[in-house]
């Protein structure tokens, strides 16, 4: 999939732009603070009509604007959609159409193959379990609506036990109000406990190949999934995970009364990198724990790929972060995508090499919200 044009009025740090684009990598360059990060959002919004940082969307509007408004083309499986998003602060409405029908559920998303990166993904090995999940969610409810929707009702069953555990802990008939809650926990728990452990044996198996070709390492790299049945999650139906989550629900109940939050389910889970068999978190060095996420991108792109449509692929600032090998690691997985959007704040060689290849490359430099497309000479390169 690529995208063909985008106009944004009122986006973040954009008051009205309007850029072409075609397959190929598209490098946004721009010091820090012009409104690079703001245009890759709005690229993700257009897709999936959702900031990818869960932020509320009055925060997208442009200060002191009543509203925000993008409008795209993409192409995806053949045919070309027009995308519109946007959001009234005044009405409180958001507003999202696909080829000028209003949408509720924004189902282009699923078919959307969108694989980000971002410096903080650099470090999920090294940051805390909630990141961790944040980030398996972000990805896996990228592509099922679905699990987003599952994600949603589940967090919200979880906060009002919460809310129930918090205020009525000294009331005796505690157990029976927070039952009906745990059996939404377990319906909704299960089946993205089941998601979950699905996904990630996929990743698994192709990160674990990544890992010892693109770093020639002979240390096996494995991700753990850490949820409350352990490694039989991954043989399990979601009728089984449903038997043994509700069977071990009661038993937490009093530990749940006594600590006042609910303690059982998905939004406890974690994973683990494991290099060589130990956790990578404790004994990896910082490069080897950016090389296995590298490995754990490089697998999301090739399981996009193997669905024929090939991805469109967003790189947030993450070069300046990597080394020279790293870098040119990185820069392999690119190919792969159909289009790649780049941020940096400046050129380096190892860029310039890779540009050279690439077979059609545009250039845009953003300042203050405005963003100029520079054609550059390079050899085979066009201003798209
Ligand atoms: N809703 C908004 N309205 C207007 N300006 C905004 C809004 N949200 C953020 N900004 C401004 O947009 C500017 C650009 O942010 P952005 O994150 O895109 O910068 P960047 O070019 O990616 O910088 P860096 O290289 O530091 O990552 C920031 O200075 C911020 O103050
Ligand atoms: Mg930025």
């Amino acid at each position: 999939m690529y995208i063909k044009e985008l106009s944004l009025k009122n986006f973040r740090n954009y008051e009205q732009e309007k850029i072409h684009f075609s397959p190929g990598t598209c490098l946004i360059q721009g010091a820090n603070g012009q409104g690079k990060s703001n245009l890759l959002e709005a690229v993700y919004n257009l897709c999936f009509a959702r900031s990818f940082r869960n932020l509320k969307e009055s925060d997208l509007v442009y200060w002191n604007k009543p509203f925000y408004y993008l409008q795209g083309t993409l192409y995806l499986q053949n045919r070309f959609f027009k995308v519109e998003v946007g959001y009234d602060l005044l009405k409180k409405r958001k507003v999202a159409k696909i080829n000028g029908r209003t949408t509720r559920q924004f189902r282009l998303a699923e078919y959307c193959p969108v694989v980000f990166f971002l410096p903080e993904d650099l470090e999920l090995v090294r940051r805390g379990p909630e990141e961790r999940r944040r980030y398996l969610d972000r990805e896996i409810s990228q592509e099922s609506t679905l699990y987003a929707d599952l994600l949603s009702r589940y967090n919200r069953v979880v906060y009002q036990k919460n809310q129930i555990l918090k205020e009525k802990r000294h009331n005796n008939e505690i157990q029976k109000l927070i039952r009906p809650w745990n059996r939404q926990i377990v319906y909704f728990g299960s089946r993205i406990i089941h998601k979950r452990a699905q996904v990630l044996s996929t990743w698994n198996k192709l990160a674990a190949h990544n890992y010892s070709v693109l770093f020639q390492n002979d240390q096996e790299m494995k991700i753990v999934y850490n949820n409350f049945m352990g490694e039989d999650v991954l043989f399990a139906g979601i009728e089984e995970i449903e038997e043994k989550f509700s069977n071990e629900i009661v038993l937490v109940e009093k530990e749940e009364l006594k600590r006042g939050f609910s303690l059982l389910g998905p939004h406890r889970d974690d994973i683990t990198f494991l290099l060589g068999g130990r956790d990578a978190r404790r004994f990896a060095s910082h490069g080897q724990q950016r090389s296995a996420v590298i490995a754990l991108k490089a697998a999301q792109i090739q399981l996009y790929s193997e669905k024929k449509e090939k991805p469109l692929f967003i790189l947030d600032d993450v070069f300046s972060e990597l080394d020279e090998w790293r870098k040119q690691q990185c820069f392999l997985l690119l190919r792969d995508a159909e289009q790649v959007f780049l941020t940096i704040t400046k050129k380096d060689s190892c860029l310039d090499s890779f540009l050279e290849q690439a077979t059609c490359s545009s250039f845009l430099h953003v300042k203050e919200g405005k963003i100029l497309e520079i054609n550059s000479n390079g050899k085979n390169r066009t201003i798209c």
